[in-house]
């Protein structure tokens, strides 16, 4: 990890970390706004929680689809450096929107930012693959250190747009979120001087070996089906991670004991949690991987996905256990839910930024950005997934959900695990290191 990286990285950390400062703080309060009465003092939408969460289902979900727009702008027209200018553009716009109290300006200024994040997201992330050359040992780790970057927006958001909004009023919230990505943009602009060769345009006819209408050749074509199946994987693995923000909210509000030294903390704090267990472990984990490396031992990203998806799966292990606990009517310890978490980060770490960088690795030049917003429409969709199993809880009870989620995780990794040799014989050495 304490290899020298290319002088863009941090850029593009800062950028981000911007970014999902203002992503994660407005979506802290939409539902807490949504939900408040008309009346009284920070008035707010005086919506059903049912209708507040079906509004959320699909703001989740869009925000990450319409990273397939985002990456074919980016590769047909403008490049992925312009792209996420103009997405942190869009961002800035539709949070300050929101600023304004009124229902035609709350939904103008969500699509403005569904369309932002679209433009923005997939984009930065395959710029961050083009700071390495193909076969750069450098790549996995400094994915690594952007997805800290990530997380420390994350971190930080719920906490300081979270208590605005809630104590001076929802719109000051939603404007402290346009501000952080105004600073984002900032950031970008200066830094434009360390970004001179990544992410600019190249017209088709230019992209290397290509003429224009040139079908993919048999490797590319067998790199793109493990795409595809990889995206399989990302669906499986958000739609079981994504209950932090639902699911095992309400549960934490509701059945977990949350006394600390005679204090309450409340419910909503706990949503940092992940956030700074990636910013604590991220460079543990992606140590563990590199020393595995180094010793020969088995390493590739489906390899790793694998046993991501598993550890992830282990944490709501923890959640069946805090059922178990609590089934007489009483409260769960707490040290279930920060087990549960810590298991899902440390899982999250072993897939989340290794996929992103597997990408970059093997999405072929002229698709690279659509193959990342495919990516992350995958994402978008497990966001999906994970609403509606959440709501089946609700029907169904949470120890059977928690212990289901569990076992599939499990025995979808070890069908991984079974069939990854194949897999990556398909990629075709994509992954080879050229140290
Ligand atoms: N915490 C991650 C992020 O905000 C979650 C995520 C992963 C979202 C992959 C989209 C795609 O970036």
């Amino acid at each position: 990890m304490n290899q020298k990286h290319p002088k863009g990285l941090p850029i593009l950390f800062f950028t981000e970390m911007w970014e999902r400062f203002s992503f994660y703080g407005m979506r802290a309060i939409l539902v807490l706004y949504l939900t408040k009465e008309t009346m009284g003092e920070n008035p707010g939408m005086g919506w059903s929680n049912t209708d507040a969460l079906v509004l959320y289902g699909w703001y989740t979900m869009l925000v990450y689809v319409f990273s397939i727009p985002g990456g074919i702008i980016a590769d047909r027209w403008l490049g992925q450096k312009k792209t996420v200018f103009l997405g942190g553009l869009l961002i800035a716009a539709g949070q300050l929107t929101l600023v304004v109290d009124s229902l035609a300006t709350f939904y103008t200024g969500l699509m403005l930012i569904i369309s932002g994040v679209g433009c923005l997201k997939p984009n930065i992330s395959t710029m961050v693959g083009g700071l390495y050359k193909a076969g750069d040992p450098r790549r996995d780790a400094g994915f690594t250190i952007f997805y800290i970057g990530i997380n420390i927006g994350a971190a930080a958001a719920p906490l300081i747009v979270g208590y605005i909004g809630e104590v001076y009023g929802w719109h000051y919230g939603f404007g402290l979120a346009g501000i952080g990505m105004l600073l984002g943009q900032g950031v970008y602009l200066w830094g434009q001087k360390f970004l001179k060769e990544v992410g600019n345009f190249i017209p088709m006819e230019k992209v290397e070996g290509s003429k224009t209408n040139k079908p993919l050749t048999k490797i590319e074509k067998d790199r793109v089906i493990v795409l595809l199946i990889s995206f399989v994987i990302v669906i499986v693995f958000w739609g079981a991670y994504e209950q932090a923000g639902g699911l095992m909210n309400i549960y934490t509000k509701e059945k977990i004991n949350r006394m600390v030294f005679g204090f309450e903390i409340p419910a909503s704090l706990f949503q940092s949690v992940p956030a700074f267990f990636v910013i604590i472990f991220g460079t543990a984990v992606a140590s563990f991987w590199l020393k595995r490396n180094k010793l020969g031992k088995e390493t590739s990203s489906l390899f790793k996905m694998a046993i991501g998806i598993m550890v992830m799966g282990t944490g709501f292990l923890m959640m069946s256990g805090a059922t178990l606990e609590a089934a007489d009517g009483g409260k769960a310890m707490l040290i279930w839910l920060i087990l549960s978490y810590l298991l899902q980060v440390i899982g999250e770490l072993s897939l989340s930024p290794v996929a992103l960088s597997f990408i970059t690795k093997l999405a072929p030049v002229k698709y690279a950005s659509i193959m990342m917003g495919i990516y992350f429409a995958a994402t978008g969709l497990g966001n999906k997934l994970a609403g509606l199993v959440g709501e089946f809880a609700q029907s169904a009870g949470e120890f059977e959900v928690f212990t289901g989620i569990f076992i599939f995780c499990l025995l979808f990794g070890l069908l991984l695990l079974l069939f990854f040799k194949k897999l990556k014989e398909l990629t075709h050495g994509a992954e080879e290191v050229s140290a």
